[in-house]
């Protein structure tokens, strides 16, 4: 998973992290310096990719759901600098100049970019919470402080995580005066995380009443088709549609 917010930018290669060594030790060193110039080379390729024109036959696999008419540049904005630029602070990087290398053309792309179309102010899961330190185990199996986490872009799908990732944040879950037929305790004792998605959804954007019999929540199965793309198992009506007509400035 590339970290793209909260640590800026993905490191060009894990042997970057902490290579420092006060006894220097060569062959590794040469190595970092091999890995770091491979990074290099990829994230040049990756630039010359993303050129105007080529953009069909690029992106790396389909399009999620919803998002087969959005142009490539509606994600990926172009990275500060001339692409001259770029290369020299990678080189830079590369070489032990720089503490981080600089994005490549194009930069990774971030929540603000989701949100740009995705607002919702009412969202009961929003991500810039999940940096909270009470979080950090779950930072660590899931990644929900990123949009990307969930919904990663060009597999042809709408949601990535698994449908019972609620697990890592409301395995202590009680609800008072429980309206469920099998309430929540029984539910979580049981580790049947997979039924959460059945009756609430994630964000809050449906407009829906939650159901209280455990038989009329929608089965595991029917998620699953939802999360590849399928047909939803939740009513229609948004609270708030994505917004396709965002001002696109080439950067903020
Ligand atoms: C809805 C947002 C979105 C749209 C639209 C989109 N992408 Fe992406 N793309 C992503 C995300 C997220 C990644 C994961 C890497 C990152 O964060 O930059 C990615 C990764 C890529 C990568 C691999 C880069 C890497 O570092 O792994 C390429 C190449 C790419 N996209 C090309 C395209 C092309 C070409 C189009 C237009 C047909 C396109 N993308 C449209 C979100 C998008
Ligand atoms: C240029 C605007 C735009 C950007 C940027 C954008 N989206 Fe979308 N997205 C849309 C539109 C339009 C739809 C179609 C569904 C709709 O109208 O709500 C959609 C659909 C989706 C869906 C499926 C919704 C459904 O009910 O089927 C998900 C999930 C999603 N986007 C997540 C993301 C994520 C994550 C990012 C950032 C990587 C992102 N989007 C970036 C406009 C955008
Ligand atoms: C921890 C996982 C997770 C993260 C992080 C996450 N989502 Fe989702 N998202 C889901 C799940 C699960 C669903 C399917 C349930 C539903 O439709 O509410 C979903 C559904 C959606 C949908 C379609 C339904 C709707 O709410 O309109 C959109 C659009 C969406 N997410 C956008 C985003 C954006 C934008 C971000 C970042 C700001 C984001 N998501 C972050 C898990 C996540
Ligand atoms: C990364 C942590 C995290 C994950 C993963 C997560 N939640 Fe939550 N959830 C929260 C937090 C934090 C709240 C707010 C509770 C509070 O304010 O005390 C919340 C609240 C809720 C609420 C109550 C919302 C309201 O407004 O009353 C529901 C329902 C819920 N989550 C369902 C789910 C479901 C279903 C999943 C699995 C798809 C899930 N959550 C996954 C952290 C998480
Ligand atoms: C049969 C349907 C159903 C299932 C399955 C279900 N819930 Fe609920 N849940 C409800 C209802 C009904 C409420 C009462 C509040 C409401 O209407 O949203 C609720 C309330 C909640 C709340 C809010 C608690 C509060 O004090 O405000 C959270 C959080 C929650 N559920 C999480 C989960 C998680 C996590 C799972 C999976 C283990 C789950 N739910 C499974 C129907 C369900």
């Amino acid at each position: 998973m590339r970290e793209a917010d909260s640590a800026g930018r993905a490191s060009v290669s894990p042997l970057s992290v902490g290579s420092r060594p006060s006894s220097p030790n060569l062959r590794d060193r040469g190595r970092a310096l091999g890995a770091k110039l491979g990074g290099l080379l990829a994230a040049l390729a990756l630039a010359f990719v993303l050129v105007p024109g080529q953009e069909h036959w690029s992106a790396p696999g389909s399009m999620n759901a919803g998002h087969g008419e959005l142009a490539c540049s509606s994600c990926h904005r172009r990275a500060p600098g001339t692409l001259r630029q770029q290369i020299q602070a990678n080189v830079r990087y590369a070489l032990g100049l720089r503490e981080t290398p600089a994005d490549f053309g194009h930069r990774a792309v971030r929540n603000r970019d989701c949100v740009s179309c995705h607002e919702r102010p009412f969202d009961r899961h929003p991500v810039s919470r999940f940096l909270e330190p009470r979080f950090a185990s779950a930072r660590r199996a899931l990644s929900p402080e990123q949009c990307v986490s969930c919904h990663r872009e060009h597999s042809g799908a709408r949601v990535t995580a698994p449908v019972g990732a609620c697990v890592q944040c409301h395995d202590r879950l009680s609800v008072a005066a429980d309206p469920l037929d099998v309430p929540h305790a029984a539910l979580v004792r049981d580790g049947r995380w997979n039924t959460c998605l059945g009756c609430h959804d994630f964000h809050g954007n449906h407009r829906m009443q939650t159901p209280t019999r455990l038989r009329d929540a929608a089965p595991e199965a029917v998620l699953t088709r939802y999360f590849g793309g399928g047909p939803s198992p939740y009513p229609a009506e948004l609270r708030r549609r994505a917004d396709e007509t965002r001002a696109r400035g080439d950067d903020e």
